[in-house]
């Protein structure tokens, strides 16, 4: 059995190599040269590494450290683990919920996380405003988010009371059993505590108590069966990473550490206001690390039929692409273009013409290969009448007609009586003298 599966494991083995070194070429691309792209399962695109002179500069520096067993990218010298990085200035961190609980009026334990906070002091991050959302579930519930914004304090909070579970609706989270709000601009440094105003006592039969947490907007969605207890899963929410310490894109281009590189244009997003710093992306028609020297590679729109808007050719070109119609069309070759049109657009009669010339150089090719060919490589006669008689039910027209193909062709092999007959061979046209002119022509050449 092993000795009859082996050649087979072997082909599968070298194809997962080949499929391996294919996507380590492509995501090596993500890490500076000679840098670690990842951390546990988490992968770190630069400007962020984990070793010196890996990352662009302090505050990208994840310390890939265990936690529990397992490696966690740790951002900077903060406790913040992070699940994923992206290059459009967002960082996703799980999140504790805060909870505050009780039974029989009395609260669970002293010790309980009623309270959590995320220490961002030095980060140069901020809680994404338009990513997030606070919410709080109960029915006899409040909860405060604290934090600040530049230096000032920040505090807000949300209510939740239901009187029982039947009044509460699986879905958006509306006040009824959940409550939820946006969150300003530019918070840094929160603090989220859980309350409530009568100990649940009023609600304990199917709603303990009060959860409070920060989430991605679009991660969520509330169920009544929540109320009992929420699920254990982490919710996720976003941090707002941005290039500082060089003011913004006009500013930041004059300095030596500017961060974007070739074919990479430099933005701000919407949200940051003049907050923050800048971030980096490719340019159109280009994909990769905006932050990594040559990370930015020209996409071949060509070579998928849905990146590129072209009827017939498709040419690519650094950061772009035109489109070209084949030899007897012209256009811009262009979907919701012009497209690509025919030369010529020819009277009706015209096509007619151009057909009888097409036979007339087969007539020609024909005749050559039966002078050129010897031997047994000469077609029988049979096969050329044959080949003729093809010609003849292509196209019937007053002046080239099967006739006058065949009388020539008999001329041309006046040698040979196997001949095949199509009528009597005396009807002669204008077109034949034409047509014994352009034959004999080609002989000669062959000669
Ligand atoms: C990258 O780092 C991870 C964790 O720090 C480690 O497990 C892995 O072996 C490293 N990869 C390379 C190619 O050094
Ligand atoms: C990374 O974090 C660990 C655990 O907190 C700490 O012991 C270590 O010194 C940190 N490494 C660096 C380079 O800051
Ligand atoms: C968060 O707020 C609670 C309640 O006001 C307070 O007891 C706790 O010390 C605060 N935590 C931090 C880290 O500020
Ligand atoms: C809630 O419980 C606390 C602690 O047991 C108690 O001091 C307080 O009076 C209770 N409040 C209400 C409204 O029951
Ligand atoms: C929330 O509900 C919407 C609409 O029913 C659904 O598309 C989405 O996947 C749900 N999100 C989660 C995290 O369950
Ligand atoms: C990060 O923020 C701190 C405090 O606002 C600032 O001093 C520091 O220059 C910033 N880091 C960078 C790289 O700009
Ligand atoms: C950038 O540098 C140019 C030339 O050195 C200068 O004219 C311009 O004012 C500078 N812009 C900023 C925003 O500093
Ligand atoms: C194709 O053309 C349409 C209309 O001009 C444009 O919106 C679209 O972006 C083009 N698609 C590509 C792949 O260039
Ligand atoms: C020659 O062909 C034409 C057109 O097919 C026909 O009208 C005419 O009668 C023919 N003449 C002879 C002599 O067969």
């Amino acid at each position: 059995m092993v000795s009859h599966g082996t050649p087979f494991q072997l082909i599968l083995l070298v194809e997962i190599l080949l499929i391996a070194a294919t996507a380590a070429t492509l995501v090596s691309t993500i890490a500076k040269p000679g840098c670690n792209d990842t951390c546990g399962d988490v992968k770190i695109p630069y400007p962020f590494g984990t070793t010196p002179n890996c990352y662009f500069n302090e505050d990208f520096f994840i310390n890939c450290s265990y936690f529990k067993n397992s490696l966690k990218p740790f951002l900077r010298n903060s406790n913040i683990d992070i699940t994923s990085i992206s290059w459009d200035g967002r960082l996703l961190v799980p999140n504790d919920v805060t909870s505050d609980c009780y039974t029989d009026g009395e609260p669970n334990d002293e010790d309980s996380n009623s309270w959590s906070s995320m220490d961002t002091g030095n980060l140069n991050v901020t809680i994404s405003n338009t990513e997030n959302k606070f919410i709080v579930i109960g029915c006899d519930s409040y909860a405060y988010i604290r934090g600040s914004i530049d230096d000032k304090i920040y505090r807000t909070g949300c209510i939740s009371f239901c009187d029982n579970k039947d009044d509460v609706v699986d879905g958006p989270c509306t006040g009824n059993g959940c409550c939820q709000i946006d969150i300003p601009k530019g918070l840094t440094n929160i603090n989220v505590t859980a309350y409530s105003f009568y100990n649940h006592s009023s609600v304990s039969k199917f709603n303990p108590c009060t959860y409070a947490f920060l989430t991605e907007k679009t991660q969520f969605n509330f169920s009544t069966a929540y109320l009992g207890s929420l699920p254990q899963e982490e919710y996720s929410f976003v941090l707002d990473w941005s290039v500082t310490g060089n003011g913004q894109c006009e500013e930041a281009k004059n300095s030596s550490s500017y961060a974007c590189k070739e074919n990479a244009e430099c933005y701000v997003r919407e949200e940051y206001g003049d907050r923050s710093g800048y971030l980096c992306r490719c340019e159109k028609g280009y994909q990769g690390n905006p932050y990594l020297s040559h990370g930015c590679q020209d996409i071949d729109e060509c070579s998928n039929p849905d990146s590129n808007n072209c009827t017939q050719t498709c040419i690519n070109e650094e950061g772009s692409y035109t489109c070209k119609c084949h030899e007897g069309f012209h256009g811009d070759g262009r979907k919701y273009g012009e497209g690509c049109i025919a030369d010529v657009d020819l009277p009706s009669q015209f096509p007619l013409v151009k057909v009888a010339l097409d036979q007339l150089k087969e007539v020609a090719e024909l005749a050559k290969i039966c002078l050129n060919m010897k031997g047994e490589e000469r077609p029988t006669m049979r096969e050329v009448a044959m080949e003729l008689d093809g010609l003849r039910l292509m196209h019937k027209h007053s002046w080239v007609n099967a006739e006058l193909y065949l009388e020539e062709t008999e001329r041309l092999l006046n040698d040979n009586s196997d001949v095949y007959k199509y009528g009597d061979g005396s009807n002669t046209t204008a077109g034949y003298d034409s047509l014994k002119d352009h034959v004999l022509e080609v002989l000669d050449d062959g000669r």
